[in-house]
């Protein structure tokens, strides 16, 4: 057997489930995924004005970010090559690229001694000004995004489009409690 197709397997042997069907033991380390997410999406908002639109100022007032949680955002097209998705994540996000958000479903894996979250994120009006055909972006943003992300795929998306997905990484050790 190829390296490649053993990897392959190894990828798929990682269990996955729906959030609402995951393990009793799972769930704590679920939940603190769920946070990092959260609290990194309304940094991204705060920040930037492009985090999740849904999310609202009662929502972010107690985001905090959550110790022994890496979180970061990725797509199947990217913009900045750096937020490629991490090895667990991949298959998932290639597999979903083109449908619709609403038609995809967050997804928890068992990563063995940390528990990994794919979030969806949906193309919202204000992210079309950035992240849609590149002809019906302002002469500026694209001149810009042609300058500082030279190797951008993240244009041609429309309203309702998933765009990528939030990923955590939660240790299923509570560090915050050590
Ligand atoms: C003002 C322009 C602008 C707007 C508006 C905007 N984005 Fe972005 N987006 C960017 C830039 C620039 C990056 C690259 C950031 C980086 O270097 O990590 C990016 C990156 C991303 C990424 C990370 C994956 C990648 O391709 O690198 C996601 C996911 C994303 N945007 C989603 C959205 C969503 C959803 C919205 C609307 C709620 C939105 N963006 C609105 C400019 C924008």
């Amino acid at each position: 057997m190829k390296s490649g197709s053993l990897l392959v397997l190894l990828v798929a042997a990682v269990p996955q489930y729906a959030p609402v069907a995951v393990p009793a033991e799972l769930r704590p380390a679920l939940q603190r995924a769920e946070d990092a997410v959260r609290a990194a999406a309304c940094e991204a908002e705060r920040k930037f004005g492009e985090g999740d639109p849904d999310l609202n100022a009662a929502r972010c007032a107690d985001a905090k970010k959550v110790a022994g949680v890496e979180v970061g955002r990725t797509s199947a097209r990217l913009r900045n090559p750096r937020n490629s998705p991490p090895a667990w994540a991949r298959e998932y996000v290639l597999a979903t690229d083109g449908r619709k958000a609403a038609a995809v479903a967050p997804l928890v894996f068992d990563l063995g001694d940390r528990v990994g979250l794919l979030s969806p994120i949906e193309i919202r009006q204000r992210c079309l000004g950035c992240h849609a055909a590149q002809d019906s972006l302002s002469p500026a943003t694209r001149a810009w995004l042609r300058s500082a992300y030279p190797k951008d795929r993240a244009l041609g998306y429309a309203l309702g489009d998933l765009r990528g997905f939030w990923w955590a990484e939660a240790s299923k050790k509570d560090r915050q409690a050590e």
